[in-house]
């Protein structure tokens, strides 16, 4: 597997001591939807932006599902690894450290996923509108590694025990774990954008 084979985006820092943010995108979306988000969010920060190899119906996203909320979880297994190599890759090709993921949705999904499949890829993650993405994970250590994890409380998609386990399941883990249920649905709100900047402005999301 070589970096290539995900279409991605990159943009370099503007600020060298700001985290590079790896941005994972919702099902139907591609590499350029979360960049905005990116910016505001972490402004200098690298942003590197891959868009997900798996078409629903030519809607891009990051592993396959049965049904909604349906994951077929062989395949969320070899993308997450797949997405795995692809950071490594392209941390050597653009010379960053590990990033923190911000992923929404199926973005936020594989985000989940990789951290338990292979903790050391990522520095941390924002993960907006999260699942539990594997049944049976692999014990994963997480070493104090942060997580903001922001469900929305009316969210028609992610049932409302599903978040309080996945957050259970980074804590178990070694994550240190911030969870907030917002006033909202499955899209993002304006709290998203300011709970996400102010956790990745602070020490919060500094690894320990
Ligand atoms: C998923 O399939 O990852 C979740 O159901 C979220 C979505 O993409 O709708």
């Amino acid at each position: 597997m070589t970096e290539t084979a995900f279409i991605h985006r990159f943009e370099p820092a503007g600020d060298a001591g700001s985290p590079p943010l790896l941005l994972l995108h919702g099902t139907g979306g591609d590499e350029n939807d979360l960049l905005g988000l990116g910016q505001m969010i972490s402004p200098g920060s690298a942003l590197l932006s891959p868009r997900g190899r798996v078409l629903e119906h030519g809607m891009p996203r990051f592993f396959r599902r049965l049904a909604e909320g349906v994951f077929d979880e062989e395949d969320v297994a070899r993308r997450a690894n797949e997405l795995g190599d692809f950071v490594a890759e392209a941390r050597q090709r653009y010379g960053i450290a590990a990033p923190i993921a911000v992923g929404f949705s199926n973005g936020a999904n594989i985000a989940a996923a990789l951290l338990l499949l292979q903790p050391d890829v990522l520095a941390g993650a924002i993960l907006l509108r999260a699942m539990v993405p594997l049944s049976d994970p692999p014990k994963a250590a997480l070493g104090g590694k942060p997580v903001l994890l922001l469900s929305g409380h009316g969210d028609p998609i992610v049932p409302a025990s599903n978040s309080p386990r996945l957050a259970a399941l980074f804590t178990e883990a070694g994550a240190r774990v911030t969870h907030k249920v917002l006033p909202a649905g499955h899209q993002l709100s304006q709290a998203d954008v300011t709970l996400a900047r102010d956790w990745i402005g602070n020490a919060e999301s500094r690894a320990a």
